[in-house]
């Protein structure tokens, strides 16, 4: 049972909650109308400020219980950080968030936004933030956690209602990307396999995405050799779904998203070591950012054609497991030497990256896949692995990234590393060892890109197992959502 979020805005001033929140920068002292809340109460604010050791830096707080001349039971001053006139909106994102881990049982609460770097987008990446930071994923839990309300009201009180409340608007449908790639990526595997994410993503036409899901009879027939091979150890069929938004001119070839979506890896006849092996219910990370951001483009009507495509697998220990030796022809007819079937993402993709390639001939096709252990090794879980052929691509994605919080570090491509992939048997083999893990399985993606622009995304650090943090309860992050969605909104669009 999930506790009830209920967000609004008002005008200035506010009026009587369980709870008012004001924010103080970083060396300032409250000011505007939360200077004239806080005047109310008569305390001194040297005085008080010192005592809690308030310096404004963000995350810090003064809780006051029953202040007087104020109609709430808890004034809550917050610290905003030092707000520079380059701060990204991700600051803002996280000053929305950290206000929710501090409520409570509160449950109903007035924050007063009144301050110049407050634009209408800033003031929608706080209401973003609160609703990132109020989610959890509760579907299995039978009781509700006892310390908190049933229903959380939060009323953002602020100078310019209109304009506030287009931005939330607009920003509201890539939040809800975000929460759907989370519950997806958090959804048990004996609940989620490849027919049933099939379903979800069907369940998207009521958005206005023209959707079709393709079965292994299809998949066949069109030579999805590699894919194939992943599912065939498991008794679940697997899916290859595929989702199309028109918002652009109807002849401009659309900007195409790829996702790699094991429901479960074992890592098959190359089996995983049991300790952590239930996170690998993740191992759809990639698919579910794309189907969150499709989600997305679709709900605010970007302007925009994109196509978003999932692999949709199983990979499990079955007498009719794939194995380690087998040579398999992929869609683009090349032929692949497996030596290693835990290393099944980057089939998945070599089919999926081939048939949008050859069926949308996509103006730029960027992929997201847990696809590496080594970009763990690598990056650790604050930067995803950013993989390009295109300097401009790669450069964009970057800037999206910092401008929403979701940090890509690029790491190289080249013919030394791609020849670490050539087969005795085969023309390429799967895997080329340890050395240089996350390039080499790069490389091999980019073997079944033709002269497309392409980035790919290694997101096996960021997609899951993230602790509490200002803008995330825990555990799937919904990775690449509003990356993507800024990516296309600040390249093409305008
Ligand atoms: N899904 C895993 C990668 C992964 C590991 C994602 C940890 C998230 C957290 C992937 O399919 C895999 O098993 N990769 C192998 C590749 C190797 C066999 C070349 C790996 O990283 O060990
Ligand atoms: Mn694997
Ligand atoms: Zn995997």
């Amino acid at each position: 049972m999930p506790q009830t979020l209920e967000l609004a805005t008002a005008d200035l001033p506010a009026g009587p909650a369980g709870a008012l929140v004001i924010y103080v920068a970083e060396g300032q002292v409250p000011a505007g109308a939360g200077g004239a809340l806080w005047a109310a109460t008569g305390l001194d604010w040297q005085s008080v400020s010192r005592a809690a050791r308030f310096t404004g830096k963000a995350g810090q707080l003064i809780d006051l219980p029953a202040p007087k001349g104020i109609a709430a039971d808890r004034l809550l001053v917050l610290g905003s950080g030092s707000m520079t006139a380059e701060a990204p909106l991700s600051a803002f994102t996280e000053r929305g968030g950290s206000l929710v881990a501090k409520l409570g049982r509160t449950a109903s609460v007035a924050v007063i936004l009144d301050g110049p770097e407050l634009t209408p987008p800033a003031i929608a990446e706080i209401a973003a933030g609160i609703r990132l930071r109020q989610f959890r994923f509760d579907a299995y839990k039978s009781r509700r956690d006892e310390d908190e309300p049933e229903t959380l009201a939060i009323t953002l009180h602020l100078a310019d209602k209109p304009a506030a409340d287009q931005a939330i608007a607009d920003r509201t449908p890539v939040v809800e990307g975000t929460l759907l790639a989370r519950s997806l990526v958090t959804e048990p595997p004996n609940v989620l396999g490849p027919v049933e994410f099939a379903g979800r993503i069907e369940a998207l036409r009521e958005t206005g995405l023209a959707v079709e899901i393709i079965g292994p009879e299809e998949m066949r027939a069109l030579g999805m050799n590699a894919l194939l091979a992943v599912a065939q150890g498991s008794a679940r069929p697997a899916r290859l779904g595929v989702m199309r938004w028109q918002g652009g001119a109807p002849d401009a070839p659309p900007l195409a998203f790829v996702g790699k979506g094991v429901c479960f890896d074992s890592g098959g006849l190359s089996i995983k070591t049991a300790a952590g092996m239930e996170d690998m219910k993740g191992d759809m990370g990639g698919a579910a950012a794309v189907v969150g951001l499709m989600q997305a483009l679709a709900r605010r009507h970007a302007k925009v054609n994109a196509v978003g495509v999932v692999g949709l697998v199983e990979n499990l220990v079955d007498a009719s497991s794939f194995r380690p030796g087998d040579i398999i022809r992929a869609m683009s007819g090349t032929t692949i030497e497996i030596n290693n079937t835990d290393a099944e993402g980057r089939l998945v993709l070599a089919d999926a990256l081939w048939y949008t390639q050859q069926r949308f001939h996509p103006r730029l096709m960027i992929d997201l896949a847990t696809l590496t252990g080594a970009i763990i090794v690598a990056l650790g879980h604050d930067h995803a692995g950013l993989f390009s052929n295109d300097e401009a691509l790669a450069g964009q994605l970057q800037a999206a990234g910092l401008t929403t919080g979701e940090k890509l570090w690029r790491l190289p491509l080249g013919p030394a590393y791609d020849k670490l992939i050539d087969s005795r048997f085969a023309d390429i083999k799967q895997t080329g060892g340890r050395p240089g893990g996350s390039i080499v399985a790069a490389q091999f993606l980019q073997r079944f890109v033709k002269d497309t622009p392409w980035a790919h995304l290694d997101i096996a650090g960021t997609a899951f197992g993230a602790p509490a943090n200002e803008i995330n309860a825990g555990w799937a992050t919904g990775f690449g959502v509003a990356l993507l969605d800024r990516f296309v909104r600040d390249n093409h669009e305008r």
